[in-house]
């Protein structure tokens, strides 16, 4: 029997959407007992004090429901935090909303903002999650691709995309997969594309302190685009915690109500504990604990780099994330599904296609991304392994 309406099975709007590459990955890559640079979850934890700061929430009684909009320590915190780095000033009551995860706040902007048959401009290679909550609000994905190795996004290309159904652009600096961390000058161009058709810009900032060439800028900051703009983050990614699932949408009021419109039906509120814990970090963890982190994760940055370099691959120095996109053609592989599934069973490491981050899986399979969120001993010998991954010989089906 086939799946669709009235058969019981998962909807058209998401059946072409499978499982995640990074559950697949992860899976195999647990099976095969192999070294995971696929999903981006860092290995270490969060600092002690912040799982105190929830454990001690929940011995005081912190069990009950939280307000749908997030507890008001939180929401104060995550204002004044976007202020101390010179953003936009959000006011915490009426244009902070905290959500589960970076994700929660994404399917809230989308599915509280998009009308059946609107347009969405993404940019390829895309997080997968962003075509299938589109897909979600019943809306359709433009998907725009920046040519390779530079991925550099121009008003030329945003325009010719645009139609009279266009109603939202869905930006990611710094970028996952690509690690672009995106210039004054293309922030300028998205900026006037939204001004000039009257777009929503939804701005998903998650590695936001992960940077190490120029600092990030929030498009929310931007002339013109504070009433437009809806800024994403979580805690995931700068406090090794992507299993705490706390993260925020700020916006100006009337997006901010479209926003709580589809959140509080979607979890309605997030667990207390874990929003205490996130109140401390961001107002204890501020500019020291972005350097240090940029710091060490330039460190392991730059010897995966230069191991990949080395095992033949040509990869592109990310300006921020901590992940790596690297060319194998230079070992005779021209496929990138086949080049994982290679290097996962021949000597153990897992990473990802990156034909999965583009439209329909069809674009860009000369490249593999890696993560660099693990410990720099595991990632000296992933790429000790690798330096044993031989070159596929021509007609070789492994
Ligand atoms: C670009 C991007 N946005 C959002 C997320 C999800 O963030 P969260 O775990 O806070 O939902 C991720 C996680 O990998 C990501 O890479």
């Amino acid at each position: 029997m086939g799946s669709g309406p009235g058969t019981h099975g998962t909807t058209t709007r998401l059946a072409p959407f499978g499982t995640t590459i990074f559950t697949t990955i992860s899976q195999r890559a647990a099976a095969r007992n192999a070294i995971n640079l696929g999903q981006g979850f860092p290995d270490e934890d969060p600092p002690q004090a912040l799982i105190e700061a929830s454990i001690a929430s929940l011995q005081a009684g912190h069990n009950q429901y939280a307000p749908m909009s997030g507890i008001p320590e939180l929401r104060q915190a995550i204002a004044n935090d976007q202020a101390r780095r010179g953003r936009e000033r959000w006011h915490p009551d009426h244009e902070v909303t905290v959500t589960s995860g970076a994700t929660g706040a994404l399917a809230a902007a989308l599915l509280g903002t998009l009308e059946h048959d609107d347009e969405v401009i993404l940019f390829d290679p895309a997080y997968d999650a962003y075509p299938a909550l589109v897909a979600m609000a019943g809306a359709h994905a433009r998907r725009l691709a920046p040519p390779a190795p530079g991925f550099r996004i121009t008003r030329d290309l945003i325009e010719k995309a645009i139609t009279p159904r266009t109603r939202m652009i869905v930006l990611n600096s710094p970028w996952n997969p690509t690690g672009r961390v995106l210039d004054d000058q293309e922030l300028a161009d998205v900026s006037d594309c939204c001004i000039k058709h009257d777009l929503i810009c939804v701005s998903d900032e998650v590695y936001e302190r992960l940077v190490f060439t120029r600092p990030h800028r929030s498009i929310g900051s931007m002339p013109g685009m504070r009433d437009r703009t809806i800024v994403i983050s979580s805690m995931g990614k700068t406090y090794s915690c992507t299993g705490w699932k706390i993260g925020w949408a700020c916006a100006t009021g009337t997006l901010t109500s479209a926003i709580r419109a589809a959140h509080q039906f979607l979890v309605f509120s997030v667990p207390v504990p874990l929003q205490k814990a996130a109140t401390r970090a961001l107002n204890d963890y501020g500019t020291d604990w972005d350097l240090s982190l940029s710091a060490s994760y330039g460190t392991r940055r730059d010897l995966l780099l230069e191991g990949l370099t080395s095992a033949g691959l040509e990869p592109i120095a990310p300006e921020g994330t901590y992940f790596i996109l690297a060319d194998i053609t230079g070992l005779g592989d021209d496929d990138d599904h086949a080049f994982c599934d290679r290097m996962l069973e021949t000597v153990g490491i897992a990473a990802i296609p990156s034909s999965v981050f583009t439209e329909g899986g069809l674009g860009m399979k000369s490249m593999v991304r890696f993560a660099f969120c693990k410990p720099q001993a595991l990632i000296q010998e992933a790429l000790d392994r690798l330096s044993r991954l031989t070159p596929r010989i021509r007609g070789d089906v492994r």
